[in-house]
Parts: structure tokens; C-alpha cells; sequence
């Protein structure tokens, strides 16, 4: 090989890594515009918006130390943490913990990497629509339905030997997360991802969307299923979602004390307590306002009411998704969603 190609070969291997590199950075450059600029086409809804690239959750920890809505996220504790002391002296009971523990169990973190082309112009991420830009939100897990047959899960389609029991795993969140089934379909639900160690010990499992089952754009609610052949998942879910089908639903007694369980930033599961301050009569339903803490990615987050029997024979919880912060004083507000657990 003559002398000057071999400086060319030279020269062309120091180079190639830095034109990589600054390829990178140009691929993330241009991520992270696009993403900024989805997360402003939301409106005040909170869902967070990372840019597309291997180091995603380096962008999520990044969105979270430059927060400015809730800066050092002070009042946001962890749900390892969360004591019964976290709540108004008046709400220190065993039965409310125990309830919002619950209710903290079944929520998830819910990862969106596809925005619908059949969502509507003038709604949330519509000028992303068709794209891969993925944004999370919160919601929680309502109930499991046991099916046999073959799986249908992405891991056993076209498997010859696919799992002959399965579960469908309904999800609650708002309709402005997940908007119909071909999101669905690229959507990833993280469960049990209670704190950072959570993704690496195991502890967080994670199940593939399917398919929408309810939307309504107007209470910005929507109701989906995962799909999973994970038996121990379903055993460790199990034990929160059993006892919800007999809690009756007459509920009459006025409660202030709210409660929002969420993952701000598509991070771990995160507490924040404050109070119900106003509820509203719209057009389409009753919104709750309150002043709990959120941040992006809390949308579609379980705002919980607990509330007293009217027969005094016990406290149960009523749920809204999370669908936006208010700019007036208040910061809070779910709109129009629907009642459910
Ligand atoms: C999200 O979509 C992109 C683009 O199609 C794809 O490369 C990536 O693997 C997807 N990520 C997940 C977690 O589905
Ligand atoms: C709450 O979860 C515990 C398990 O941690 C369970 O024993 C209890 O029955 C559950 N309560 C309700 C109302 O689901
Ligand atoms: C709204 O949130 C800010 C911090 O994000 C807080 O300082 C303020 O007190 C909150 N307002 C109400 C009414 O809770
Ligand atoms: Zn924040
Ligand atoms: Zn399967």
C-alpha cells in the first residue's frame, strides 16, 4: 500500500469517529427539537414528551432536574416512602393509607411511542401525528380477564408453540395518552415501577397495549387492554384487583382530601397530597379541581377522592385520570373524567 493512501486510511479512521459522533449529535439535536416541540402542542395536559434516542432515560432524568413547574419536585414523595404521617392529621387512618397503598399498587407508567394520524386537528400532538416521537403519561390497572387459547401477545404471534393461557389487563388513562388502538399497539405499560432500582432488580415487569376499548375525548378518558402471558405478573396484580369488583358504589359523603399517584417525567411512582377545592358541572360531566401536585407526565394519573360511606360503614375511593393543570391560582384539574376505580 503506498504511503500517502495509508495516511489517507490514517487520517479517514481518526476522522470517522468524530463525524459519527457529530452525526450523533446532530440525530439528537434534531430529536430533542422535535420533541420540544410536541410537548408544546399539549395545551395544559401533562403528558412528557422524550426524544427519541438510545439514552432515553437520561432525557427523562434531564426533563426532571430542569422542571420548572415544580422545581426540586419537594412535595413529590416516593411511594417507598409514603407514611400515613404524609397525610392531614384528620386522614391519618389505617383504611385511607390502605386504600391509597392500593391504588398506588395498580398504577403504571405508560409509554406511547407512536402518535395516531386519526387523532383530530386542534388535539393534543396533532402535529405529530403519524410519527415516532413517544410520550408518557400515568394510568392504572382496573381489572384481569383470564382467556385461553393462544396467546396473542406480540411474543407469541406467529410463535409455533405460542402460551395457551393469557390475560387481558385493562388500563385506565385519558384519551389524550393513548387514543386508540394503533397507539395502543405501540404502547409499553410499566408495572410495579416503584423507584429507580425497580427497572434493574426485577421488580418493574412490563407489559405490550392492544387494543382500545373506550374513548371519550370530551372526559378525555380512555380505557385500554394489555395483553400478558406473565403468570406471575398476573399473581402479583391479583392481589390488588380482586377486591375492587366488591366495593360498593354508593358513595355520598363530601371529601377534600386528594391524592395523586403518578410517574412526573416517566420516572418512578411518585405521591403528591393536597386537597379537592372545587368541583365543576360541565357540559359533559363533572370536573374535579384540586390542588395536588403534578408535572408532566401525570396525565392519565389515578387523582384520588377517598371518600366515606354515607352509611358510615367505610371509606372507599373514587378515581379520576389526571388530565390537566389549570393556569388560574389552582394548578390542578382533572376534566370531565369519568368516576370509576
Ligand atoms: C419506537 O419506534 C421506533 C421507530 O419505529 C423504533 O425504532 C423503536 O424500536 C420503538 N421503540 C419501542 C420501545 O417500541
Ligand atoms: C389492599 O392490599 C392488601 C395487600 O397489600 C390487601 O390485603 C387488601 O385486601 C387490599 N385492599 C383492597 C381494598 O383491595
Ligand atoms: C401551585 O404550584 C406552585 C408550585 O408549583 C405552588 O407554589 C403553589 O402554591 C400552588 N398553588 C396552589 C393553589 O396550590
Ligand atoms: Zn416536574
Ligand atoms: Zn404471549
Amino acid at each position: 500500500m503506498p504511503n500517502s493512501n495509508k495516511g489517507a486510511m490514517v487520517a479517514l479512521a481518526i476522522a470517522m469517529p468524530a463525524s459519527v459522533w457529530l452525526l450523533y449529535l446532530w440525530f439528537l439535536h434534531n430529536n430533542r427539537g422535535a420533541a420540544d416541540r410536541k410537548r408544546l402542542d399539549q395545551g395544559n395536559h401533562e403528558c412528557e414528551v422524550l426524544s427519541n434516542s438510545m439514552y432515553e432515560a437520561m432525557e427523562s432524568v434531564r426533563r426532571w432536574e430542569g422542571c420548572r413547574k415544580n422545581p426540586g419536585h419537594c412535595n413529590f414523595i416516593p411511594i417507598t416512602e409514603f407514611s400515613i404521617t404524609d397525610l392531614p392529621e384528620s386522614y391519618q387512618i389505617p383504611e385511607v393509607f390502605d386504600l391509597i397503598k392500593n391504588v398506588s399498587a395498580r398504577t403504571v407508567r405508560i409509554r406511547v411511542n407512536y402518535t395516531s394520524p386519526a387523532r383530530p386537528e386542534d388535539y393534543v400532538f396533532s402535529d405529530s401525528r403519524g410519527k415516532y416521537i413517544p410520550h408518557v403519561g400515568s394510568g392504572w390497572i382496573r381489572d384481569l380477564e383470564k382467556r385461553y387459547g393462544p396467546c396473542r401477545c406480540p411474543e407469541c404471534d406467529g410463535q409455533a408453540t405460542p402460551f395457551k393461557q393469557w390475560w387481558l389487563v385493562r388500563v385506565y388513562t385519558c384519551s389524550h395518552v393513548v387514543f386508540d388502538t394503533k397507539e395502543a399497539q405501540s404502547t409499553m405499560v410499566d408495572v410495579f415501577y416503584e423507584s429507580e432500582a425497580s427497572r434493574k432488580n426485577g421488580e418493574m415487569m412490563t407489559m405490550p397495549g392492544f387494543k382500545v376499548t373506550y374513548r371519550d375525548e370530551d372526559h378525555d378518558s380512555c380505557k385500554f387492554y394489555c395483553i400478558t402471558h406473565d403468570e406471575e405478573l398476573i399473581k402479583k396484580l391479583t392481589v390488588y384487583t380482586s377486591k375492587w369488583e366488591k366495593i360498593p358504589k354508593a358513595l355520598m359523603a363530601m371529601e377534600s382530601l386528594c391524592v395523586v399517584v403518578s410517574h412526573p417525567h416517566g420516572r418512578s411512582k411518585l405521591v403528591t397530597v393536597g386537597e379537592l377545592k372545587d368541583w365543576k358541572d360541565e357540559v359533559f360531566g363533572v370536573s374535579q379541581i384540586y390542588s395536588t401536585a403534578t408535572c408532566g407526565g401525570s396525565s392519565g394519573a389515578p387523582v384520588i377522592i377517598p371518600r366515606r360511606r354515607g352509611d358510615g360503614s367505610g371509606w372507599v375511593p373514587t378515581m379520576f385520570p389526571h388530565s390537566q393543570a389549570l393556569v388560574n391560582g389552582l394548578n390542578m384539574s382533572a376534566v370531565g373524567a369519568a368516576r370509576s376505580y
